[in-house]
């Protein structure tokens, strides 16, 4: 078929037609790149993880997987001290977010979120035919709470701790706004195990809350697509309706598994991010950057009013890549995952290099 436009479609529906979809971050081809661009970790999956994956690689891949994940569901229930039909897993935390706005937000339904946040969720809710409302942050990054209820929203997104920024919302206020909602309140914990906050024991107080979590950051399995929800059993039952059948295959399920049962082996690298961190922020300070405190695994460094698109493409020069939003709320900052103490170390000589 010859290259047309998208007016040239009218099978395809007109709001789809007239979305501009997700770019997702860079992944560039080759191993010479310093890659702090899209918040993977540095450091290897547990060897249990890889081994369970292996072993995975046998004669049942004839079989289809279990649906519902059960082991993977089992372990991550005890883990998190739920019962595992409040427990879902999910091929990334992404199709955790998508299975939540199939099930909840259909046509003009409104989805709630502060921003900058994660720019994802603007995608999924316009899948669904929902209309996104936002708040904006204020430059602290406080949850504006009163804004968020006021909108009334089918669902309400609280990515916790929230991506650009690296910032947290404790608890408390979290308990307080679930009761003040109509809706559901999603608290995306993609990079939770960075922090301090996890927000699973609001489930037994409020039937509204959904927490997500992600394998991709803490567990080093980005490549293996794996995510999980929690809730209420009775509101995991209606996501499920909407789930595709087999969304785990056998392999990622026996990794994630295996991942969680060797939990000291995430949580030995994730202090070794943290310390990494916390010097990327002292040197960063001392090169004229602020940054806000971070409980995730990347640092959101800014020069208040200088654009650093400049600073972005020379160090791309150099062979480092970090994250670059050229949006007027961002423009004037870089998001830069915490790597290795060496990838760290490389990209503050070039920075220094850069800004003299
Ligand atoms: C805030 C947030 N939520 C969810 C995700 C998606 O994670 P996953 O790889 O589990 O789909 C990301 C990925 O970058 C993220 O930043």
């Amino acid at each position: 078929m010859s290259k047309q436009g998208a007016d040239t479609l009218p099978f395809v529906r007109p709001d789809v037609r007239a979305m501009s979809g997700y770019v997702p971050g860079e992944q560039p081809k080759g191993d010479r790149i310093i890659k702090l661009n899209t918040n993977e970790n540095p450091y290897p999956p547990s060897p249990r993880a890889l081994q369970a994956m292996t072993d995975a690689a046998s004669d049942a891949l004839r079989l289809y997987p279990d649906p519902m994940a059960g082991d993977l569901c089992e372990r991550a229930a005890q883990l998190y001290g739920l019962e595992p039909d409040q427990v879902l897993a999910g091929n990334g935390s992404d199709e955790i977010l998508m299975m939540i706005l199939r099930a909840c937000v259909g046509a003009g339904d409104r989805v709630v979120y502060p921003v900058p946040t994660y720019s994802l969720y603007e995608t999924l809710v316009s899948i669904c035919g929902g209309v996104v409302e936002n708040v904006p942050f204020g430059d602290d990054f406080v949850l504006p709470v009163d804004a968020l209820a006021a909108l009334r929203g089918r669902v309400t997104f609280v990515c916790n701790p929230n991506a650009p920024s690296g910032t947290v919302t404790q608890l408390e206020t979290l308990r307080a706004l679930a009761p003040r909602l109509d809706g559901l309140l999603v608290v995306d914990e993609a990079y939770g195990d960075f922090g301090s906050v996890c927000a699973t024991e609001l489930i037994a107080e409020f039937p509204n809350v959904v927490v997500v979590r992600s394998f991709s950051k803490s567990f080093s399995l980005a490549g293996l697509r794996v995510g999980l929800g929690f809730g209420r059993a009775a509101v995991m039952r209606e996501l499920l309706k909407v789930k595709d059948s087999y969304n785990l295959n056998r392999a990622s399920i026996a990794a994630a598994t295996a991942a969680l049962e060797d939990i000291d082996w995430m949580r030995a690298n994730v202090e070794k991010i943290r310390l990494t961190r916390e010097r990327l922020r002292g040197a960063l300070a001392d090169l004229g950057y602020s940054s806000l405190p971070s409980e995730t695994n990347f640092v959101l460094a800014r020069r208040h009013g200088e654009n650093q698109r400049a600073v972005y493409d020379a160090l791309r020069q150099r062979g480092i890549l970090v994250r670059y939003f050229a949006t007027p709320e961002l423009s004037d900052a870089l998001r830069i995952t915490v790597g290795t103490d060496e990838e760290i170390d490389a990209l503050l000589a070039a920075l220094k290099d850069i800004c003299g």
